[in-house]
């Protein structure tokens, strides 16, 4: 499968594959890691980013294709819609259909309340479904929240908020706890306890796995939960604007039927955004390891509703997307491949980093050497760089792999790619929104009455990076916290007549700020998916 020039390289690498086994490349120092984030991070690329022109965080930056859906006009701006009509009538309305989602609606429904999930695909097309590595808990004896807490602060670069951060780690054991008396299948050994690993940062080997399909697993035992609890689940039904009431309080949310092309109307005493990321907006160009529907909608219709951004302007890009063979170009390659050891090598057979820095370091690592250092390896599409996989099977024993990470060796075998005999080729893939809507410690958002912010779609958790196994983490955390809340304060609310004011007052602004364009957000599909109407 690998071109005469790849193959080539791999006899570089497996020369000096010995000589790295035993001299593992050396950490960087702070002031590397500041220099080579702020040469090669593409969040440093000016280019990448446009002003905010509306709004409450105008003035500041944000992605350009964020931007534009920003900047473009409401899918209702010019439709007669009767706030009157209302289709469904609920406590709780989550929006989306992912694991933020599925948890939020799970402990609403504990909770007594009247709450309905709706999802512009199926209940677990979402992000949660493709991760891969694991979730971090300190739940073993020489760990705990306050070292989890250590390292994900700083390796967000101390910018997390504090009570946020705070509340993912000390309730992450109960998380774990939780998924596994729900029926999450984890990885244990034979006296059933949990098999944990390191991840980029990670002081402690507190990753809790299923083998490398950790997400998909865990997002079936929500669903089936979500399921088994007759949570109503509205599918192929988009969230397109939320709605308001004359007091000014979130009030329920526009839908549209992607099938038909119909709205719809949802009132609702509290509403969950759990729409999760925005992968497939592409930034600069990047290919993604995000699912079809990662289109940032949340994020657009919470800020046209008044809800701030934090940290719009900082993305992950995973450091392993695959970069080879085309056709899984940007597919997720896990950490935890490093995690068991395998070495990032360059075309000359070079361990040029550790392999277990942060993501964005590691990242930005992999982009220097593909361009500045000129030892990247071409593929049809690009540049790559080798991850040695075969090391894990000399560290951890043969049959390593099949049993730690079977659906790598799976993805790379459909290539004729044996990644236990020859090393696989990666590149960073466009993998996470650090930055998304401004919540307090309770799930808020403080700007908005009645309005909740779980999983991806919230800033601020994280900082400005996010270590691996702390999305798993947040999305369970604030997920059923979110729905804990918005079940307790639906309790309290009494809605008065509907309105969509804040459109006009958006648009107004628009015009003010002389925004003119024709597109309409949120996008809700990637730009080249085919609308067949
Ligand atoms: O590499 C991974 O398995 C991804 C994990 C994460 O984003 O937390």
């Amino acid at each position: 499968m690998y071109t005469e020039e790849m193959q080539k390289s791999i006899k570089k690498v497996e020369e000096t594959r010995q000589q790295r086994m035993e001299n593992e490349p050396r950490r960087m120092s702070a002031e590397e890691k500041e220099e080579l984030l702020k040469g090669f991070h593409p969040d440093y690329r000016e280019e990448g980013f446009v002003e905010i022109k509306v709004g409450p965080n105008k003035g500041q930056k944000i992605p350009v294709e964020l931007g534009k859906l920003l900047h473009s006009n409401s899918r209702i701006l010019n439709e007669k819609i009767d706030l009157n009509q209302v289709d469904y009538d609920v406590d709780v309305l989550v929006i989306g259909g992912g694991g933020a989602g599925s948890s939020a609606a799970i402990e609403a429904k504990e909770a007594g309340a009247n709450v309905m999930m709706v999802t512009k695909l199926r209940i677990g097309d979402a992000n949660t479904m493709m991760a891969e590595g694991g979730i971090q808990a300190a739940d073993k004896e020489n760990d705990s929240p306050v070292q989890h807490y250590l390292d994900a602060f700083g390796g967000g670069h101390f910018a997390a908020r504090p009570e946020l951060l705070k509340r993912l780690v000390m309730e992450a054991p109960d998380a774990i706890e939780w998924l596994n008396e729900l029926g999450v299948m984890f990885d244990k050994d034979s006296e059933g306890n949990m098999v944990t690993t390191h991840g980029g940062g990670t002081s402690r080997k507190r990753m809790h796995a299923c083998k490398d399909y950790s997400g998909a697993e865990i997002m079936r035992t929500l669903r089936d939960e979500v399921l088994n609890l007759g949570i109503p689940v509205v599918e192929f039904t988009s969230a397109i604007e939320l709605l308001k009431d004359d007091k000014g309080q979130v009030a329920g949310a526009v839908l549209l039927n992607m099938e038909t092309g119909d709205f719809c109307i949802a009132r609702a005493k509290t509403v969950v955004i759990a729409t999760g990321g925005a992968g497939r907006l592409h930034y600069q160009d990047f290919p993604t390891s995000n699912h079809y529907g990662a289109t940032a909608d949340g994020l657009v219709m919470g800020y046209r509703a008044g809800a701030p951004l934090l940290y719009q302007d900082t993305i992950q890009y995973h450091p392993t997307g695959a970069a080879y063979p085309a056709q899984i170009f940007g597919a997720l390659v896990t950490e935890k491949v490093r995690s068991l050891g395998a070495m990032l090598v360059n075309s000359e057979g070079e361990a040029f980093m550790h392999p277990l820095e942060t993501r964005d370091v590691s990242a930005a690592s992999i982009i220097r050497e593909c361009s500045a250092n000129g030892k990247g390896i071409d593929t049809p599409i690009g540049k790559g760089i080798w991850l040695d996989t075969p090391m894990i099977e000399m560290l951890g024993g043969e049959g390593t792999i099949e049993k730690r990470i079977p659906a790598m060796l799976r993805m790379f075998m459909n290539y004729d790619i044996d990644m236990r005999k020859e090393p696989i080729l990666i590149y960073p893939t466009l993998h996470y929104q650090n930055g998304g809507l401004e919540i307090n410690g309770d799930g808020f958002v403080a700007a908005l009455d009645n309005l909740l912010v779980a999983g991806e779609a919230v800033g601020g958790i994280h900082g400005r990076n996010r270590l691996m196994g702390n999305s798993l983490l947040d999305i369970i955390v604030f997920g059923r916290n979110a729905g804990k809340a918005a079940a307790k304060k639906a309790g309290e609310v009494t809605l008065g007549n509907l309105n969509l004011d804040h459109l006009q007052a958006y648009e107004e602004e628009l015009k003010e700020a002389q925004v003119q364009t024709d597109d309409v957000s949120p996008l809700l599909l990637p730009r080249y998916a085919r609308h067949e109407r």
